[in-house]
Order: C-alpha cells, then structure tokens, then sequence
C-alpha cells in the first residue's frame, strides 16, 4: 500500500512564464490547508538534485502574485537526463521528505516528471509557458500576459510605421507553435503572417500581400512572424527589394517572458496550483492539470504527453480576410 504523503516539493522548471509565481502560491497555500508540508526546490531539477531546498510556508508566498518570472528560480537541467541524476534527485528527495513533486513547465519539463515518476517519485505538472503549446490544455500559464506584452510592441510599432508609411517585420517568440504569432496578427492587424506549423513562402505570403494591399490603398504595413520561421531582418530586406516599401525588422525577443502576469493568468494559475495539491489529497498522482472548455481538469501523463495540439485554421483564415 502507497505510503501517506506528507511532503510536497513544489519547482518550475523551462522557460519562465508571467503566472508561475501565482500558481506556485496557490499549490503552497492549498497544500498547506490540506495539511501537507510544503518544499520549494530551486532551479528546477538541478535543485533536486543538488539539494536547494527549503521548507515553505504561507507567508514565505506572500507579495509574489503580481510579480513575473519565478521565485524558485528556474533551468534545464541535463543531469536529470540521466539515470545518476535522476538517482540522486530520488534520494535527495527521500533525506527532505519529499514524496510527490509539482512541476511547472512545459513538454520537456512533463517528460522529466515522467522519467523520474517511473522510479516511483509521485508527480503531477502544471502547464507553465507563454507560448501556449501543451496539447492536452487549451491554456498554459504566460500565455495572456506574453499574449498583451507582444499586443502593447505591436501598437507601439504601428504608430511609428503609420508616420513613416513602412512595412513593420515583427519577429515573436515560438520556437515550435505559432499560437502567439496567430492570436497577434488578428489583434494586431497584421497584412501578412508566418507560422511554424504551415508551409510558407515569402513571396505569395507576403510580397503579394503587401503589392495587393498597397493596390488597395494600404500605406504601412506589420507582417508578423514566429520565432520558428525566423528571419525577421532578411524578409524586411526582402520587402524593400521587391516592393519598394520601406521596411524595418523589430525582433521582440525575451521581452515577451518578463512582466506583471495579467489577471487571466494569475486566476487561471491559481486553480491549476490548487488544483494540484487537491488531486494529492484525493491520491491522484502522475496527472497534468489542464484547462479544457473553461474548466480545470487533468489528464494522466502519458496521455498528455501523446496528444497533439493543431493551429486552428479558421483564426488562420480570419487573420487573411481581416487583412483585406
Ligand atoms: O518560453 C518559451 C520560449 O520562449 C520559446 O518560444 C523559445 O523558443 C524558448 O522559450 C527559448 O527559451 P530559452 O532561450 O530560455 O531556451
């Protein structure tokens, strides 16, 4: 019979996400209501493994909601890779206590929680990533606040590309998910858009749209495209060369990490956080807390890890008409 669990050890782990510190309140707060003891592990796996390590409690997560990044700090750590590292971290977490682990993070992150739970380490993830790319979860915390950072240099950018009547090239952050590309080009309206998801081609995707666009009466111009297609400089140059309009390349880099989460991201972190400590309670481990149809629920871990998220061709679509 499974042994009661009495210590929970809570770490964030990738790319840091607008959020993180909400739902790491909300999985201490919750745990401790539940009667758990609560660990913040530092550094991610790393800090597992190294032993950084301290005991948390209600007060050690007070004045963290409104502030971006992760308190617990974060990294990817090769170490936990390997069968020494993830030995180690099983007796590290054996010497504090530790008997289930929350991680949040993302996909690389989840398959580390899934490595280190076939050794028999108890675990449940927390969707943590602006770039929204967890397939079994609609929402992944970061998303809205990367969402507005990126929507608030869009703006900025328009006003200076309506002045000089340019073309804008606005490079943002998805190494393998347009989710951001996509959901900026139709609020930011944007002429052209590419995606890593979809073939693209520069002349048909963009320097048609842009001599069609001018045939319309259009004077300036943004054309977004994710951090997956790259090449933000080289498509200005391009734009210049084949249309004659001046172009400039702003790349938003990790900008779009940083900043005061929004209130969708700190409410939604706080129901998966304590979503998290409540599936403990129940004894359900090895599960990722996701948001589906407006609803917190989980999924187990190796389900999660074989869905698949597609780009949603009618935003797609929408993002072309509403370029007419
Ligand atoms: O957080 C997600 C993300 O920003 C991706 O879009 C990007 O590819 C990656 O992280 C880069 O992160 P890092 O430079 O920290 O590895």
């Amino acid at each position: 019979m499974d042994k009661k669990v009495k210590g929970i050890g809570v770490l964030t782990s990738g790319g840091d996400a607008p959020g993180m510190n909400a739902a790491i309140r909300a999985v201490v707060r919750t745990g401790i209501y539940h009667g758990f003891k609560l660990y913040g592990i530092r550094k991610g796996y790393d800090g597992l493994i190294h032993g950084d390590i301290h005991e948390m409690d209600s007060r050690s997560v007070s004045d963290i909601i409104q502030k971006g990044g992760t308190i617990l700090q974060t990294a990817r750590s090769p170490m936990f890779e390997t069968d020494e590292g993830m030995d180690k971290a099983m007796r590290v977490a054996e010497v504090y206590g530790i008997d289930v682990l929350v991680v949040i993070g993302g996909d690389g992150s989840y398959r580390g929680a899934r490595d280190i739970s076939q050794k028999g380490m108890k675990v449940i993830g927390l969707p943590g990533t602006i770039d929204n790319d967890i397939a079994c979860s609609d929402y992944t915390i970061g998303y809205d606040t990367a969402l507005n950072t990126v929507q608030d240099a869009i703006d900025k950018i328009r006003d200076t590309s309506y002045s000089h009547e340019r073309c804008s090239v606005v490079e943002v952050m998805g190494r393998h998910a347009g989710y951001i590309a996509l959901n900026v080009s139709i609020s930011g309206g944007a002429e052209a858009l590419l995606l890593p998801e979809m073939e693209h081609d520069i002349e048909r995707d963009v320097i048609k749209q842009i001599i069609e666009g001018r045939n319309r009466g259009k004077k300036h111009y943004i054309v977004i495209v994710a951090e997956g297609v790259g090449g933000a400089v080289q498509i200005a140059k391009a734009i210049e060369q084949k249309t004659g309009v001046e172009a400039r390349a702003t790349i938003l880099g990790y900008i779009q990490r940083g900043g005061t989460p929004t209130v969708r991201d700190r409410v939604i972190a706080s129901m998966m956080g304590a979503r998290a400590a409540d599936l403990i309670k129940e004894g359900k481990y090895n599960r990722i807390v996701a948001y589906k149809d407006g609803q917190v629920t989980d999924f187990a871990i190796e389900e999660a890890l074989k869905m698949k998220k597609g780009i949603d061709q009618d935003l797609v679509e929408l993002s072309r008409i509403l370029s007419l």
